[in-house]
């Protein structure tokens, strides 16, 4: 290569360096500018290797030269670099900009989806003359199992796997145990206000179970109680479907089978048709249910000649999760907010 063809390809390289140097607009675009005319395989070292077959003269004159040129490059690299840097860290800083003053850009939290699926099912009671009650979850021995007809050494106390809770005081002469299901609430609200009386009562219960995707050690129960005179099962179903077609905002089928309860005689279970899209629809255990027994009356100083009633417990996680379609029981304790958020 002459002297004069090597200053040609420097001063056409300098211009093409500037022109693409211009289109340089964003940090991504430096890297290939790099590659071009910085890198290994740039033109500006294929025009190096040329300078050692130059003569001593003519190297000094390109030598300083090409050496201006590449500073030149290295020197726009750097400013250019710097400033879409700069640019970029102010685009995001922009983005990210938050008036703390005001609350948009957190989320203000929402009702657990239990408690949505409890008040609704509150306010459907509520509008046919049902009183909310409550009680405490640990409970005396009497309350959750003698008073509702489950003698001591009856195997339905072994049914509900039970948490007990030991005597820890010595005036104590009951066991206590962590109530297995919200039965307790008749037998508190019927020793207290008598007959009539129309309650359900929302709470939690506690089982020791197998812990597994339908099983949680703990979950929400809805108790129903109403005891009259002249009341029948006729009752009870027209009352549970109303609750149910309106929860669901649809026609929903049930089944009402033979059950045993201690509590209640007869003793029913409830089912309810499920489907969830594109799945094939089955029955699913809904409630237990059934006529007040006379007994339990008594035990609650209630005239069993003159009143009677039913009484249902159906679980309240379940209903939750055909609600909303849940197929794992632990995500409901799971305190997990991209789940909670959904709601
Ligand atoms: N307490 C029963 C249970 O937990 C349900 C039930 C309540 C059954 C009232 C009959 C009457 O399984």
């Amino acid at each position: 290569m002459t002297l004069k063809e090597f200053l040609t390809r420097v001063s056409e390289l300098e211009k093409r360096v500037s022109e693409s140097f211009d289109n340089v607009r964003i940090i991504e675009h430096l890297e290939a500018f790099f590659q071009e005319f910085l890198g290994k395989k740039s033109q500006l070292n294929e025009l190096l290797k040329h300078i050692k077959d130059f003569s001593p003269e003519e190297k000094k004159e390109v030598g300083p030269q090409i050496q201006q040129l590449k500073n030149k490059i290295n020197q726009d690299f750097l400013v250019k670099r710097n400033v879409l840097e700069t640019e970029a860290l102010n685009e995001k800083l922009k983005e990210d900009w938050i008036d703390v003053t005001k609350s948009e850009p957190f989320s203000v939290g929402n009702l657990h989806p239990i408690s949505k699926i409890q008040r609704r099912v509150e306010q459907i009671f509520s509008s046919m003359g049902f009183e909310i009650a409550d009680g405490p979850e640990v409970e005396t021995e009497w309350n959750n199992f003698d008073a509702l007809n489950v003698p001591q050494t009856h195997p339905a106390r072994d049914m509900q796997d039970t948490f007990w809770i030991s005597k820890d005081s010595e005036n104590s002469h009951e066991n206590s145990v962590l109530r297995t299901q919200t039965s307790n609430i008749q037998i508190r609200k019927m020793i207290e206000h008598g007959a009539p009386i129309r309650i359900i009562a929302p709470g939690r219960v506690f089982r020791n179970e197998e812990l597994d995707a339908t099983h949680d050690a703990t979950f929400y129960q809805v108790e129903g109680l109403l005891v009259d005179e002249n009341i029948t099962l006729g009752h009870l179903k027209g009352i549970l479907e109303k609750m149910l077609s309106e929860l669901f905002e649809k026609e929903i089928k049930i089944r009402i089978r033979p059950g045993y309860f201690p509590f209640v005689e007869p003793g029913l279970e409830v089912d309810i048709w499920f489907e969830l899209p594109g799945k094939e629809g089955k029955w699913l255990e809904f409630m237990g249910a059934g006529m007040v027994h006379p007994s339990v009356l008594r035990n609650c100083g209630v005239d069993s000649k003159k009143y009677g009633g039913f009484a249902f417990g159906f679980g309240l996680t379940r209903l939750v999760m055909m609600k909303y379609e849940i197929e794992d029981i632990r995500l409901l304790s799971s305190q997990k907010k991209e789940f909670l958020e959904q709601f």
